[in-house]
């Protein structure tokens, strides 16, 4: 892991923490009670909404992402914490280079529905904008859909061009970081 994912990361009161197994029991808590599956984990299992296999692999995957960046997994995640109390979750992920010479890191976040519209996103955005930085990107991408006007609003915020692909509802999200 690289010192500057080591570090803790705070602007004004919103931090975000590295994801221990006591963070992770508080971040499940969040997302069961406070967010809707599909905004968390991908489709998975029989059923829709929160079931064993969304579980399952929420947690498998922040146990394999807190090895960090230049760890197999290529992801880190953090908890997104205001005040002390877990709000949500952001994450970085390596996506190669794309175009060649352009270093590439992907990012994701959700919150719980009780944190939303109180510029906690922009501010946990901004945070781990500089751990990008930091890693040497030049390129931070998100994925978003058509729809979904609170992630589009927060990447525009944070400097992002916005493009669709024409055919799905997908939405690419890039921000230049130099
Ligand atoms: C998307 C999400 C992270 C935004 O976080 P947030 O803390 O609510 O956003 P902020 O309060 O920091 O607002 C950031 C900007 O987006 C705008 N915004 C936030 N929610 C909005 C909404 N529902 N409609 C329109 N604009 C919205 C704010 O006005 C602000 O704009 P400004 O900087 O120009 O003033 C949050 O809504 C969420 O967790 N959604 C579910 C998961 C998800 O969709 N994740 C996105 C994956 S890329």
């Amino acid at each position: 892991m690289s010192p500057s994912e080591q570090s803790p990361s705070r602007t004004g009161n919103v931090e975000l923490l590295d994801v221990n197994e006591e963070v992770l029991a508080a971040l499940l808590n969040l997302a069961l009670t406070d967010a809707i599956a599909d905004e968390v984990t991908p489709p998975l299992g029989a059923t829709s909404g929160w079931n064993d296999e969304r579980i399952s692999w929420f947690r498998d995957y922040h146990r394999a992402a807190a090895a960090g960046l230049n760890s197999p997994a290529g992801q880190k995640s953090w908890a997104v914490s205001v005040g002390g109390r877990v709000a949500g979750s952001i994450r970085l992920k390596r996506t190669g280079t794309t175009p060649p010479g352009v270093a590439s890191l992907e990012t994701g976040l959700w919150l719980g529905r009780s944190f939303r519209g109180r510029g906690i996103g922009r501010e946990a955005l901004r945070l781990v904008r500089a751990v990008a930085v930091g890693t040497g990107a030049t390129v931070l991408q998100a994925e978003t859909t058509a729809g979904n006007t609170a992630a589009q609003a927060l990447l525009r915020s944070a400097g992002a061009e916005l493009a669709g692909d024409g055919v799905s509802r997908a939405v690419t999200a890039r921000i230049h970081l130099r």
